[in-house]
């Protein structure tokens, strides 16, 4: 590996592949699995590693975030998410992120101030708004806008520039909840509510969705700060699907903003940041604990097609920390806004007991994961189903920052370009169009 590589040399791994050996490098990170690198096999052997979902596949070298799946482990820069989500804060853990360490008093206060006062958006990109449907997905609405912000953004989409990248990371981070908002706002058909910079970047987030011109808005901490641990739970997950998304737009030079309208399109998918919403569906779906039993079955019947969403996730194999927390903040919620007996929260809670018990889920490993209750805490906070992936995208979107300046900074970093095993048609004569049966 290049000297710039932090990675350590753990030996080697043979591979035999008819009469021929090839010699092929061991790496080692600070924490996690060893790395076969193959990046010279093609060249030597004349062969690809077949790898459809990346599932044994380490696609880059990254000192962000860690995740021990069958531990149940998840890490930010060393720091646990549970830690985290306890002692400190969503803006605190942008810095985190975005520079590697916890800032001081005098470095928090000054970026705090920096994002506040990047929340405005150009007042032209109103018209944007103006051009969509008023039945459209909010997430057809940011892949839009946000693709749409390098039209108004001129000066910081020179990814060459590493006061452009800081500038472009800035506007994201702090624009990201009021264009959420403003999406929000149009669904609903209200105005527009201009962000304030008195306000903390949630508690913000939440006047500019829920307050109207006709009366005052007052903020309820516990809802607050329910929000702020979700956000800060979603921050970032190494190299998902989104976030591998924004490193491969951002891997042809593309700047920041389309960067992350990519991201924010991949995030959308039901297997990914749509799945939330698609639990929440589902509980509704099944209504109430006596029909837990019987989706159950269906569930592990392969030919219903269906799924247990918020189950089951590429990388854990153990319960999703994330869930955990996302819980507890369900409960306060819950008890903050007196709907404790909530029947979805109980129809959650049942078919969470009979999964974990159950053959089926176990054999498979299959856990709550961060979808699970996320939707449930969502919807007691006044949000519509439609605007959940919009916020795990304004929270995300840090993360998916973070990732690409590491990777722009990365010496080691080359257009990403996959290759395949081909089993389609091999050469054939071109027939005329009257010949063709
Ligand atoms: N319900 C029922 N069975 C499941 C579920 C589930 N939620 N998830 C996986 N399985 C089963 C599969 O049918 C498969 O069974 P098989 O081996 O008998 O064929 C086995 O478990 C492995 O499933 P894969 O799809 O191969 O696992 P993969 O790692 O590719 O998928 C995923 C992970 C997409 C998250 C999957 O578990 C899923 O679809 N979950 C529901 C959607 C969801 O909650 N997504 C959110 C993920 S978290 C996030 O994006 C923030």
């Amino acid at each position: 590996m290049p000297t710039e590589s932090k990675a350590k040399p753990a030996g080697s791994a043979t591979l035999t592949y008819g009469n021929k050996t090839y010699d092929l490098p061991v790496y080692g990170g600070s924490q996690g699995p060893n790395v076969v690198d193959i990046r010279k096999l093609y060249g030597d052997s004349g062969m690809f590693t077949y790898d459809p979902g990346f599932t044994s596949t380490a696609s880059c070298e990254s000192d962000i975030t860690y995740i021990d799946g069958d531990e149940g482990v998840l890490q930010y820069r060393g720091y646990a998410i549970e830690d985290l989500a306890q002692h400190s804060n969503f803006l605190e853990t942008c810095y985190l992120l975005m520079n590697g360490e916890l800032p001081n008093k005098p470095q928090m206060s000054k970026f705090h101030d920096t994002v506040t006062n990047h929340t405005m958006v150009h007042e032209q990109l109103i018209s944007f708004f103006n051009g969509f449907r008023r039945d459209a997905h909010p997430m057809a609405i940011m892949c839009g806008v946000v693709g749409a912000l390098s039209a108004f953004y001129h000066d910081s989409t020179n990814i060459n520039d590493p006061a452009q990248r800081q500038i472009a990371s800035f506007r994201l981070i702090a624009k990201m909840p009021t264009i959420a908002a403003m999406a929000y706002k149009y669904s609903i058909g209200q105005p527009f509510v201009y962000p304030r910079n008195d306000l903390g970047y949630t508690e913000n987030f939440l006047r500019m969705c829920f307050a109207v011109p006709a009366e005052e808005y007052k903020v309820n901490p516990v809802l607050a700060k329910a929000l702020d641990v979700i956000f800060l739970l979603h921050a970032d997950h190494e190299q998902n699907a989104s976030t591998s998304t924004v490193r491969l737009a951002g891997s042809s030079g593309a700047n920041p903003f389309a960067c992350i309208a990519a991201g924010i399109a991949c995030l959308w998918g039901p297997a990914h940041g749509g799945a939330n919403e698609a639990a929440l569906n589902m509980l509704r779906e099944i209504g109430s604990v006596d029909k837990v039993p019987e989706y159950v079955k269906k569930v592990k019947d392969k030919n219903s097609g269906i799924r247990l969403m918020g189950f089951g996730h590429r990388v854990y194999k153990n319960y999703d920390p994330r869930a955990k927390m996302i819980r507890e903040q369900t409960y306060n919620v819950l008890d903050a806004l007196g709907k404790r007996d909530e029947p979805l929260l109980k129809t959650a809670l049942e078919l969470e007991r009979i999964a974990l018990q159950d053959d089926y889920f176990i054999e498979k490993k299959l856990y709550p994961n961060v979808d699970f209750y996320s939707g449930i805490t969502l919807s007691a906070l006044g949000f519509p189903s439609d605007m959940f992936t919009v916020l795990f995208a304004v929270a995300r979107t840090v993360g998916w920052i973070a990732q690409w300046n590491e990777m722009v900074e990365d010496p080691q970093q080359r257009i990403g370009r996959p290759r395949q095993l081909f089993t389609g048609e091999t050469s054939r004569p071109f027939v005329q169009i009257d010949k063709r049966k």
